[in-house]
């Protein structure tokens, strides 16, 4: 039944799922295939050897999404997309303070656990993200903290949590968002509650912490705004860079830089200066993981198709340059399918159109941004 298709030859053109489509839909007029059997076709495309972990795991790398917790439970979709797609997943937010201690002496992990048993009974890596960051911090913080206390509260914090986890996850974002060069520091430290309530070396802290807690997992600073040639992002690449080198000069277990790469379309592209970055990084023994990749298409007018062809673009640009580098080892999108990207909130469109920037649809259809992905991913030279 699929020899007509097979003789369209569309399965192995990747980039081109609108030809694919389109091509389908002439097959469906011609009568020759129902369009069900065109969808599971479709979906065929995409999975098993031809998913992106698959592709990924054939290059030597990792790749994954965020996930919430809730809709691996509960919307079979969703699960059967990560579960085929990511061979390394990320909570987005199950993890963070807020999530983790509705109260100073209670935590709560179960959702972050049920992340965990989908990600062990998949056999896939989990990263976690975060054990120290200024947002997300949960109501009770702000009464609670002092000068007094935050040392030990920011500790006992990393001890319980990565001591929870101990031996089962791929990484930890150990600080996450430290460094803002706006806030004028010569150190670049951002202005926020750890700064001022522990002081600067609570990144150091945090960083020795965690690896008493878990000796094994790999040790990552994670970060924003450091993707493009803009003198702003250069300045703060710059201050990461410093960051690192002064956490290695004082022997701070530390193994991974991570970029977060929430990128915007039609405001630039990364290029040199991100390259350099990267390769710095290497130079001092660092592994890089693309931690939170989605392009924001807030800006774009034109058709949907016009904004999809400009986003899989920036996708596809993007993870070439990185991927050329073999310190980069995981790539990871922030959300599995637009209909649930956090884009929709942070960067919602003016015309009220839903954003388009992940790798498959709100009918968890696979877009453009997915065979950009996959492209790349097979761009990358073999280990
Ligand atoms: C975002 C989540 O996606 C949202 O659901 C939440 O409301 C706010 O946080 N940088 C990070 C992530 O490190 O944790 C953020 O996630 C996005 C920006």
């Amino acid at each position: 039944m699929l020899s007509g298709y097979n003789r369209c030859e569309i399965m192995d053109t990747p980039s081109t799922r609108r030809q694919f489509l389109r091509q389908s839909l002439c097959v469906v007029a011609a009568g020759i295939l129902p369009w069900s059997a065109i969808k599971a076709a479709a979906e065929e495309n995409v999975s098993g050897p031809r998913s992106l972990r698959a592709h990924a795991q054939a290059h030597g790398l990792l790749v994954g999404c965020a996930v919430v917790p809730e809709k691996l439970a509960d919307e079979t979709p969703y699960a059967n997309t990560v579960a085929q797609q990511a061979n390394l997943l990320v909570a987005e937010n199950a993890m963070k303070w807020r999530a983790l201690r509705p109260a100073p002496d209670k935590y709560n992990f179960a959702p972050a656990d049920a992340i965990l048993a989908f990600a062990n009974a998949h056999d896939q890596g989990l990263r976690g993200h975060n054990l120290c960051w200024h947002e997300a911090l949960p109501d009770w913080f702000q009464t609670t903290v002092t000068h007094e206390n935050a040392r030990q509260i920011l500790t006992t914090h990393i001890q319980h949590v990565a001591g929870h986890f101990a031996g089962k996850l791929h990484s930890w974002d150990v600080v996450n968002e430290a460094i803002d060069v706006k806030d004028g520091r010569p150190d670049g430290l951002r202005k926020s509650p750890w700064l001022d309530l522990v002081g600067p070396d609570y990144v150091e802290i945090a960083f020795r912490t965690a690896h008493k807690a878990d000796a094994k997992v790999l040790l990552t600073y994670n970060d924003y705004g450091i993707e493009l040639d803009t003198p702003e992002q250069e300045q703060k690449r710059a201050q990461v860079l410093a960051l690192v080198k002064r956490l290695k000069s004082r022997h701070v277990p530390i193994h991974a830089v991570g970029i977060q790469s929430h990128l915007t379309a039609g405001e630039g592209i990364p290029g040199a200066g991100l390259r350099e970055f990267i390769r710095e990084l290497r130079a001092m023994d660092m592994q890089v993981f693309i931690t939170e990749l989605d392009v924001s298409d807030h800006k774009l007018t034109g058709s949907a198709a016009e904004r999809d062809d400009a986003v899989a673009k920036l996708y596809g640009d993007y993870l070439s340059l990185v991927l050329a580098e073999p310190n980069v080892k995981a790539v990871l999108t922030w959300g599995i399918t637009d209909k649930y990207t956090w884009l929709n909130h942070q960067h919602r469109r003016s015309d009220g159109l839903q954003q388009r920037c992940l790798p498959f649809d709100v009918e968890y259809q696979p877009t453009p941004v997915f065979f950009a992905m996959r492209d790349a991913l097979d761009a990358r030279r073999r280990p």
